[in-house]
């Protein structure tokens, strides 16, 4: 195996399966983490297997949201035959839940829960893989999102969770010495074709005029792991969407 073992949360599906593909086609070790997607994480496992060759990875199931089966992970992902050997070369959380609400209708338990899967969650994996990361050399990258700074109808759940994750990894920048921590900002990316109504909007805002790629998020992913001298770093993958107003 040429790369080493990298954690992706989400990764059954969309981007995050995008960024377990490209790393698992350039040599890594992919642990697909899902909560339901299991059947098409293995699809994922058992085509890049017919590509390259060789076991390109495994799956880690668990609601993110839960302690039991967070902590439960945590020890799976620890004891995996691969990690004990070299340690883990890169946790990306890609972990996430969109959906839209006003303000007013959504309850603590939705807000609460949003906060576990965008900042506990990376926080407490972060924390207690730090030592594999240390072994294997590795790094952190976290997919926000463009939102920073300015107001999103309907979304003050999602945005203001998104936020909370960025600063985290922006801090752990700083206060890790020896682990570079980056976040990746999507803009529009059509991950499947049955977005492409409600891209027609949205892409009336974005300079380049077209909707990202999943394949573009990997790429930017990809891009992080390999370059240890990058830290504290937002990528925006979003056409130029950010320079313009929401
Ligand atoms: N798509 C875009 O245009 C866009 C734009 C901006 C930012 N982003 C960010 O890019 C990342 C990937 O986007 P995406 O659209 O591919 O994400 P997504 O489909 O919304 O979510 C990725 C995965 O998160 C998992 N997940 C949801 N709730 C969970 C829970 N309680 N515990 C554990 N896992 C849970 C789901 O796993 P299962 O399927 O296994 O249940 C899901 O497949 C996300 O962080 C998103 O916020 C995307």
């Amino acid at each position: 195996m040429a790369g080493g073992v990298v954690l992706i949360t989400g990764a059954g599906q969309r981007l995050g399966a995008a960024t377990a593909r490209r790393l698992m086609d350039a040599g890594y070790f992919v642990m697909v983490h899902v909560r339901t997607s299991v059947e098409p994480a293995e699809e994922l496992l058992s085509e890049a297997e017919r590509r390259n060759g060789r076991v390109c990875g495994c799956i880690v199931q668990a609601d993110l949201t839960v302690d039991d089966a967070l902590e439960a992970m945590v020890n799976q992902v620890k004891e995996h035959r691969l990690v004990v050997q070299q340690g883990l070369f890169g946790i990306i959380h890609n972990a996430s839940f969109y959906s839209q609400s006003n303000f007013e209708e959504t309850s603590l338990e939705q807000y609460r829960n949003l906060n576990r899967l965008h900042m506990e969650a990376p926080y407490f994996l972060t924390q207690q893989l730090l030592p594999d990361l240390r072994r294997g050399q590795g790094s952190v990258v976290a997919i926000v999102d463009t939102s920073w700074g300015r107001a999103w109808s309907g979304l003050a759940h999602y945005t203001s969770s998104k936020a909370g994750l960025r600063q985290l990894m922006l801090n752990l920048a700083g206060e890790l010495s020896d682990i570079p921590v980056n976040c990746v900002a999507p803009g529009a990316i059509m991950a499947a074709d049955w977005e492409a109504e409600h891209f027609t909007k949205v892409l009336e805002k974005v300079p380049l005029g077209r909707s990202g790629k999943a394949e573009d998020i990997a790429a930017a992913v990809h891009h992080l792991l390999v370059t240890p001298s990058l830290s504290g770093h937002v990528l925006h993958v979003d056409g130029g969407w950010s320079m313009n107003e929401g």
